[in-house]
């Protein structure tokens, strides 16, 4: 591919606005100057992740993660550069001089995405072939419209070894189909076969539409074999992340800030079909925390319609635990025994399961209904409730938290107070993770002035004024500052601003090579405060810096008297002096007068 010219680029990137792109993916809340959510790119309960729309990068105060709005889509989506700047200029409608990124430049994460479109290509074809009868009647006989078939694309894997890994071979390399999980390597002679075998298979597509991995079933309920086979966990399958369904309902979702979460892919497809299309499904895991932020982003209320069996209850009392975690309101769709939503609605029909939903217990209630706490002992109810106090650390919203541990002691009549204690015993146990980065540091905790001075000077050198940029190049050298990574940093500012004296700030980073450098360039574009003079502060903070070396080497020179012979002591002494009026020079060599020198 030809390389792609800087000013397209720039234009690219010119064109998506990171505040609309990264929306997108976050529910992102705007609180002074900049948006805020919580951070992508790692486990925090506050939100330290920041976007400024003034500058068009983010930052993460947290974990120190950041960038612009490519760095943005190359970190979540996991794409190459090349992949990244297609789709932004996909979404921004420019056209770009290739259509195809060449297998070089495609990374690991797209070979693997285009390696399951291929596999969902030829499993749903296989299905409408004649030989694979049984597994298109298997799914008509469940109830699974053709349409419904086709919109899914759902599949069939013949029974071979090879199906799918003799076609992948010659354009994927055997550690990428291994990785990729639609194979298997044979511990007998090392070679591929294929993991999904004689199995009605459903794709599982990301919330973006990208195909990640398949859950395969059996068309027998014989017990031989897992009903279901799942695609293991890959660099693109994170199945704590991930909602079978979700990238097709997602905007039905968000319209009617409501999604009906159940069980199984069957349950899904049933539901979807006759219309409920705000629905979600798991895909062969626990309904977990991050799912329940993933759901966030588009409800504000989740209807639980799980197995009636012992195994659904229970999985409901924990998922109900997740969703309300984030702060969704929580209701749960109680069936007859021995149904599940699929079963449910083939026998009473779409009207009936309707009607069914107005009567959703709030998640509360169905805890009362499933515990009966009053007919507990009272070593049981003791028993539960640390479990209970134990889902509730998972809860975000401190306050929330707490609302919802006097509704559990009502539940089971015990006293507020003591309920209470033992929800913040318990959630002391847990230690907050915390941020052990250099980049998480403010200036007041700094070691010494010095190290105060030299974040100062950094701070100026990308959001002060040209004239402010022009006398640190001019007064400013990594000798002059002690602490070694700031040192690092000027560094890399100084040699940004010695080529690109007038680059907007924001631009400041895209040219900083080292990842840590760029992580806190950007960390100081982000806290820019409005520094009421500029110049007073540069001043102050450079002769503060110039100050504590001749103040070392008064010290130096003290130390260097103890060994001196004596006929070496009067010069030292005269050094000494000299240092003395060094430092009061300070006040007359820095002034105003520096800013007036730079301008000419
Ligand atoms: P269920 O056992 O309730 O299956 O498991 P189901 O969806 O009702 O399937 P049918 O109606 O018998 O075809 C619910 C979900 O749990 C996962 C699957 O994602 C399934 O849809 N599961 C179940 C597995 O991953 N492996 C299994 O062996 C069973
Ligand atoms: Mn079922």
């Amino acid at each position: 591919m030809a390389k792609i010219p800087e000013y397209t680029i720039e234009k690219i990137k010119d064109s998506n606005d990171i505040v609309d792109v990264i929306s997108a993916y976050l529910p992102l809340k705007k609180k002074g100057a900049n948006y805020w959510a919580r951070c992508p790119f790692h486990d925090e309960k506050t939100a330290s992740f920041s976007v400024s729309p003034s500058k068009q990068i983010y930052h993460c105060f947290g974990c120190s993660a950041g960038g612009n709005v490519l760095n943005f889509v190359m970190e979540y989506e996991k794409l190459s550069f090349t992949e990244a700047l297609k789709m932004l200029a996909e979404r921004a409608g420019i056209p770009l001089e290739f259509e195809q990124v060449s297998p070089q430049e495609q990374s690991d994460t797209g070979k693997l995405r285009d390696m399951h479109e291929r596999a969902i290509e030829m499993y749903h074809q296989q299905l409408f072939s004649p030989s694979a009868k049984h597994a298109l009647d298997y799914l008509l006989n469940r109830g699974i419209k053709e349409d419904t078939i086709r919109e899914f694309k759902l599949g069939y894997a013949p029974e071979s070894w090879d199906f799918l890994v003799s076609k992948l071979s010659g354009d994927y390399t055997p550690e990428l189909i291994q990785k990729s999980g639609l194979a298997v390597t044979s511990e007998k002679d090392g070679r591929l076969f294929d993991r999904f075998r004689e199995r009605v298979m459903f794709p599982v597509h990301d919330d973006r539409g990208n195909a990640v991995g398949f859950g395969g079933r059996l068309m027998t309920n014989e017990k031989s074999d897992a009903k279901y086979l799942n695609s293991p966990e890959t660099p693109i399958y994170n199945k704590r992340k991930i909602l079978y369904g979700l990238n097709v309902t997602r905007e039905h979702i968000r319209k009617e800030k409501k999604a009906l979460i159940v069980e199984g892919y069957m349950d899904f497809l049933q539901l979807y079909q006759h219309g409920y299309i705000n629905v979600v499904a798991g895909s062969g895991t626990a309904f977990t925390l991050e799912h329940a932020r993933l759901l966030r982003r588009f409800a504000d209320e989740a209807v639980l319609c799980y197995d009636s069996d012992s195994a659904g209850q229970k999985a409901t009392v924990r998922t109900g635990f997740s969703v309300s975690a984030q702060k969704l309101e929580c209701k749960v769709l109680m069936l007859p025994k021995g149904e599940d939503p699929d079963s449910y609605l083939r026998k009473e029909g779409p009207e009936e399961f309707f009607k069914k939903q107005a009567g959703a217990l709030p998640f509360l209630e169905f805890l009362r209904l499933h515990y009966r706490p009053a007919a507990m002992s009272p070593k049981e109810k003791s028993d539960t409730l640390s479990a209970l106090l134990e889902e509730l650390r998972g809860f975000a919203d401190p306050v929330y938290r707490e609302m919802f541990a006097r509704e559990l002691a009502k539940m089971f009549l015990v006293e507020e107070q003591t309920l209470l204690r033992q929800l913040n015993r318990q959630a002391a146990r847990s230690p907050e993770k915390e941020s052990n980065l250099f980049m998480g540091d403010k200036p007041k905790h700094f070691k010494n002035q010095g190290e105060s001075a030299e974040y100062f000077l950094l701070h100026l050198l990308v959001n002060g004024d040209l004239r402010v940029r022009k006398a640190g190049l001019r007064y400013l050298s990594p000798a002059l500052f002690s602490h070694p990574f700031l040192q690092q940093v000027l560094n890399a500012l100084l040699g940004v601003l010695g080529k690109h004296l007038s680059i907007p700030a924001g631009h400041i980073p895209d040219k900083i090579d080292d990842p840590k450098c760029r992580g806190f360039a950007i960390k100081l574009l982000m806290e820019e405060q409005n520094t009421v003079n500029q110049e007073q502060v540069f001043i102050e903070s450079l002769k503060q810096l110039e100050l504590q070396i001749l103040k070392d080497k008064y010290d130096q020179l003290t130390t260097a008297l103890r060994t001196a012979s004596p006929a070496e002591i009067p010069d030292i002494m005269k050094k000494q002096m000299e240092n003395l009026e060094d430092r009061k020079q300070l006040n007359t060599l820095y002034t105003e007068d520096i800013f007036r020198e730079v301008d000419l």
